[in-house]
């Protein structure tokens, strides 16, 4: 199990290549289980994620090939039960439901428990298939769906959390291979939804409002092979903008979409930052003192959930009192105790955070709990003063592709440690 240990006070200046979407390539890798036809995905980052998601199209009967970035799946056979041995590894196996039950018509899949962002029900994806005529089992564990056919249908896929990403994307997949038209009401509009409608579509799938709450979708007989590159990772892309804005001069980021990141730049110059776009670029110039912030996260074009811990490792020494209040999974703040190991001085009221900024946050050991909360302990440790050792980094290595070289590339000190 490697760590990674941080050496605080360096600072960062030049440009960075941002990589492919992790949250987009894992539903996108899912689709390819709708036709027998080869499809090939390029810019998949990386990433443990990734590496299971490749592992479970095997498991089910793919062909999977893997050239540096460029993943071909071809599912000309496949079977429809995934192995409990890797769905428990990664929350978003649930996304082979929806295109196994599209084309397979049924689908047998561990069911996902709870994980340390908190409760992670799949109830909406479930009630989605239902309205397409699946039947679903809950049955030792695991979820089956089963249908004679599906139907087009209107479902509204609102939690009370808001829009669902992985529902939206499940439901979409079964759909585009159902008899006639399902409108999908409260979708989400995320980015990676819409890249996942645009590859479906590619494969010759019908639908149409991908990136509004209602999507419609004219199902089809067949889809065949298609191929597409993945969008730039939004969530990486913000993470290095903290890094800079936090321990910055000036930073440019490269191969990404400054459209995706409003939600972000939106409140980073609300905070003092300096930042300017262009086309596929942003660079971000910190050169003055920052000003705290009152933030809620939503979904998009809300500002995201997974940038709310980085944000709190920002507002940590950003003087004054900030406010952030998390709305799409309450619970998510396991990296406050951590930033409090290390000098920050954060209260929680239910699903508030309340940063009073201080001046210096101090090096410590500190525990890596999950993807965002690990990548907010690194952006803490390159603004503390001392060394900064962050256990358990297998959760950094889930979403971020070599995020201590691409650092140390901008003038970070980090290393990485075999334990
Ligand atoms: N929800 C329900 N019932 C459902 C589905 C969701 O109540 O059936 C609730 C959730 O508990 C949560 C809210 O709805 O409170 C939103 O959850 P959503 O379904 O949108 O989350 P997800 O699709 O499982 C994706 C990302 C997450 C990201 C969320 C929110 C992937 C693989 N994961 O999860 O990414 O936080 O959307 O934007 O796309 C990460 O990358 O670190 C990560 C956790």
């Amino acid at each position: 199990m490697d760590k990674i240990i941080v050496h605080g006070g360096a600072t960062l200046n030049g440009s960075v290549r941002i990589s492919g979407s992790k949250n987009s390539a894992l539903p996108i890798l899912a689709a390819t289980l709708l036709t027998k036809e080869p499809c090939i995905i390029s810019r998949v980052p990386d990433l443990s994620d990734i590496h299971y998601m490749l592992t479970l199209l095997s498991e089910l009967g793919c062909e999977v090939e893997r050239a540096s970035g460029t993943v071909t799946v071809k599912a000309e056979k496949i079977l429809t039960e995934a192995p409990y041995d890797i769905v428990r590894k990664m929350r978003a196996s649930v996304c082979i439901l929806g295109p196994l039950l599209g084309r397979e018509k049924k689908a047998t899949v561990s069911l996902p428990g709870g994980c340390i962002i908190g409760d992670r029900p799949i109830d909406i994806h479930l009630k989605g298939f239902e309205a397409l005529g699946a039947a679903v089992l809950v049955q030792a564990g695991n979820v089956k769906v089963l249908a004679s056919e599906l139907r087009g249908a209107t479902i509204n896929l609102r939690s009370k959390f808001g829009s669902t990403v992985l529902g939206t994307d499940n439901v979409m997949m079964a759909a585009v291979l159902a008899e006639g038209t399902t409108v999908i009401d409260g979708a989400a509009e995320e980015p990676e939804v819409v890249d996942l409608a645009n590859f479906l579509i590619k494969m010759g799938a019908k639908i149409e409002g991908a990136g509004t709450r209602r999507i419609i979708i004219e199902g089809v007989k067949e889809l065949h092979g298609a191929e597409h590159a993945v969008i730039p990772d939004r969530i990486e892309a913000g993470t290095f903008l903290i890094a800079a804005a936090i321990s910055g001069k000036e930073v440019t980021l490269k191969r990404t979409d400054p459209a995706h990141l409003k939600s972000l730049t939106g409140p980073l110059i609300q905070a003092g930052l300096s930042i300017t776009s262009r086309r596929d670029e942003i660079t971000i110039r910190a050169d003055g003192t920052r000003r705290p912030l009152e933030l809620e996260t939503m979904p998009y074009p809300g500002f995201p959930t997974d940038m709310q811990a980085q944000m709190c490792a920002m507002l940590a020494t950003t003087a004054g009192i900030s406010v952030i209040t998390e709305n799409v999974f309450p619970q998510r703040y396991m990296h406050v105790a951590e930033l409090k190991r290390m000098g920050a001085n954060i209260e929680l009221q239910g699903s508030t955070a309340i940063i009073n900024g201080v001046a210096k946050l101090s090096g410590a050991p500190v525990m890596a709990s999950d993807l965002r909360a690990s990548a907010a302990l690194v952006l803490a440790g390159l603004q503390a003063e001392g060394t900064t050792e962050i256990n358990r980094v297998y959760h950094i290595d889930r979403g971020y592709e070599s995020i201590d070289e691409k650092l140390n590339s901008l003038g970070a000190n980090i290393e990485r440690v075999k334990v």
